[in-house]
């Protein structure tokens, strides 16, 4: 049993939608979340940039005792897991969109992925698309905008419904069967997503795979922690925590601090 905590960071808020997923499957386990909006979005920057982020984020969590680091953000996960999983001694979980499950059940031969330019331009990205595409069309499109409405509490907003469907439309058009949302801020859209999608397209986000992924790491190194008693929950934002707060339901304290 291991009482050390799974540490978990996002360029902002929406990898809340991962560690939702990991507080779900592991419910004893002491969590540390770190939101890293003042640095948000990560998508538009180079690598190096990502990375340095990363490292930062990374190290505040290790100074915490974590003992697994979840990356719960696609646009660092993409760029900056290899350097990561180098330069430190500790498992990392990534969060990579699900192009594989996607790419296997779609039957009109055409997915879609939503993702930010970091993540759709990056190294990894291209290698695992490539992996799947073959006879299968993928519709890469950059969901630029989205975090920002995100992270300021526009979710609802009218403006974010335009951007939706200026971004879904070629989608449409070449007939997907299969949404793939390759950003932990989207999982927030499914609601809107699905009022404005036809019914038979199925959308995939990373969520539970993660948490599933998590559990099996954490089993493999003997680090679960299966007291049932109530865990440490804590959440660091360094900008305003008000949108945080909310997409917790008000249910958990969330710090503001800097990181
Ligand atoms: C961003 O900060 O641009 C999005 C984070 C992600 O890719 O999950």
């Amino acid at each position: 049993m291991n009482k050390q905590p799974i540490g978990i960071f996002d360029s902002g808020v929406g990898g809340t939608s991962i560690w939702k997923e990991i507080h779900a499957l592991l419910p004893y386990e002491n969590t540390i979340y770190l939101a890293d909006s003042a640095n948000a979005p990560y998508g538009p920057k180079g690598k190096d940039a990502i990375i340095a982020l990363s490292e930062k984020n990374t190290e505040y969590l290790l100074n915490q005792n974590s003992k697994i680091i979840v990356v719960a953000c696609n646009t660092a996960t993409t760029n900056a897991i290899k350097h990561l999983r180098k330069k430190y001694d500790v498992p990392f979980i990534g969060i990579e969109p699900a192009i594989k499950p996607a790419a296997l059940q779609t039957q009109t031969k055409a997915i879609g992925i939503l993702a930010t330019k970091g993540t759709l331009s990056s190294e990894l990205f291209f290698n695992t698309s490539q992996l799947y595409s073959n006879g299968i069309e993928i519709i890469e499109q950059e969901g630029e905008g989205i975090v920002q409405l995100i992270e300021s509490g526009n979710i609802n907003s009218e403006e974010m419904r335009a951007l939706l469907e200026i971004y879904l439309k070629p989608m449409l058009n070449a007939n997907i069967d299969y949404l793939v949302l390759g950003c932990t801020h989207y999982p927030y859209l499914i609601p809107q997503l699905l009022k404005m999608l036809p019914k038979h397209i199925k959308i995939i986000d990373s969520g539970e795979a993660v948490a599933r992924q998590t559990k099996a790491i954490l089993k493999q190194l003997n680090l679960l922690n299966i007291a049932d008693v109530k865990p440490d929950l804590k959440f660091y934002i360094n900008s305003n925590p008000k949108v945080m707060s909310q997409l917790l339901n008000n249910n958990f304290e969330v710090n503001q601090k800097d990181f």
